[in-house]
């Protein structure tokens, strides 16, 4: 097929990239396929290795396949030395832990593992290595180590906290990473098959997309949109907080899509787990709470932006099911990290086997036919 640069499309929306079989986001269906599975058939009934299992072999693996799988990951949880160093450091420094796991994560590539697939594993297994590490680290408390005993969800809370979750916290964990593992040609995965399109590496091809994850237009709207939740603070000052708000042209965190323009399923599925979560612990005033803001936020917004049809997307309930889960606000972004990590590694491993350098064109728009002139007659 012939293009020419008349074809420009701002944004590249929808331009079709790439072929995929890890998951498909219908925008005007409203729905999320994983590797075939409805999000609401998988999500809040897999564990995060049998849904990473999934994604990476195109099959739920059997009960053999995921012990062994479990086991593989559970032991390259450890960091190297110099990880851990390096972490201190920057530590020292105070920068945000999305910052500290760009960094801690660039250190992967210390190890020679022998196979893609390796260092594969080991990506996965030390993101939320690091992300616990330098989080205590910052608050001056010594690293826990992993716990083999715990599953990839549950030892992540706990290196955090020291405490082994129960299993209510632990469902919940898992159906947000199961939730955020994949979703077709975002910002992100299309960065890390960019890279990896070069022949370039799996780490580098993660760094890459920790890098564009962090920006708030994509994975650092969360800790924004509870932030404006709490400052909220009732239903009955929702409306005139919206509204000052949207009058100074801001924008509204959690709310659109560049692909939903009906519904984000991801928010439905993410809503009954943190409606659950926040039900076990007792306590539903602050889900109450963030339902009538989003319901609030929504219907100002179709004022706002009519035509828009701006809906609630995964950001405002994955605040929700973190802080649930007594997530700081500054983990959120890092927690999105540690899954949406074994999407981007499926992604890495497609596009090698295209073998296709990925390299689009430009439209020139600058000046043409300018002559050099000696700085000393230079205005
Ligand atoms: N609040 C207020 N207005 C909005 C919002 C919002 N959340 N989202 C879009 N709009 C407005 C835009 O200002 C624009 O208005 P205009 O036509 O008057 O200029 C119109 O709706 C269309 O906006 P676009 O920028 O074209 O929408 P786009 O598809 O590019 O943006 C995006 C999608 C970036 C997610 C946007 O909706 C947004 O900024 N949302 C808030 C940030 C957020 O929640 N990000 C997380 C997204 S989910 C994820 O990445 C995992």
């Amino acid at each position: 097929m012939t293009t020419t640069t008349n074809d420009f499309r701002p944004g590249l929306e929808g331009v079709v990239a790439a072929e995929t079989r890890l998951s498909h986001a219908d925008g005007q269906r409203g729905e999320l396929v994983i590797a075939g599975f409805p999000l609401e058939e998988l999500a809040g009934r897999a564990t995060f290795e049998e849904a990473v299992y999934l994604l990476w072999h195109d099959h739920l693996p059997t009960k053999d396949e995921v012990t062994g799988f479990a086991a593989d990951l559970c032991a390259l949880r450890p960091l190297p030395e110099a990880t851990v160093h390096l972490l201190q450091e920057v530590a020292a420094k105070s920068v945000p832990p999305m910052d500290a796991l760009l960094m801690g994560a660039a250190t992967l590539n210390l190890d020679s593992p022998a196979t893609a697939e390796q260092q594969a594993l080991t990506i996965l297994a030390r993101l939320p290595t690091i992300v616990a590490t330098y989080w205590r680290l910052c608050h001056g408390q010594e690293p826990i180590a992993a716990d083999p005993e715990l599953s990839h969800a549950a030892n992540y809370l706990y290196m955090l906290t020291g405490e082994t979750p129960h299993a209510a916290q632990t469902r919940a964990l898992d159906t947000y990473l199961n939730t955020v593992i994949d979703h077709g040609l975002n910002a992100s995965t299309f960065t890390a098959r960019v890279i990896i399109a070069t022949e370039s590496d799996l780490v580098s091809a993660v760094v890459g997309a920790l890098g564009a994850l962090k920006g708030p237009l994509h994975g650092g709207a969360p800790g924004p949109a509870l932030d404006m939740v709490f400052e909220i603070g009732s239903a009955d000052r929702a409306e005139a907080y919206l509204r000052a708000k949207l009058d100074r042209g801001e924008r509204l965190m959690g709310f659109g899509h560049r692909v939903y323009k009906v519904r984000d399923p991801r928010a439905d599925v993410l809503s009954v787990a943190a409606e659950k979560l926040f039900q076990e612990a007792g306590d539903s005033s602050l889900y109450d709470l963030a339902k009538a803001v989003e319901q609030k936020s929504i219907d100002l917004l179709a004022v706002y932006k009519p035509g828009r049809n701006l809906q609630t997307n995964v950001e405002f309930f994955t605040a929700l099911v973190l802080h649930g889960l007594g997530l700081d606000t500054d983990l959120f972004t890092p927690t999105f990290a540690i899954s949406r990590a074994a999407g981007w590694i499926a992604h890495c491993f497609e596009q090698k086997a295209t073998g296709r350098l990925i390299r689009p064109s430009s439209r020139y728009i600058g000046e043409m036919d300018r002559e050099w002139q000696p700085v000393e007659i230079r205005d």
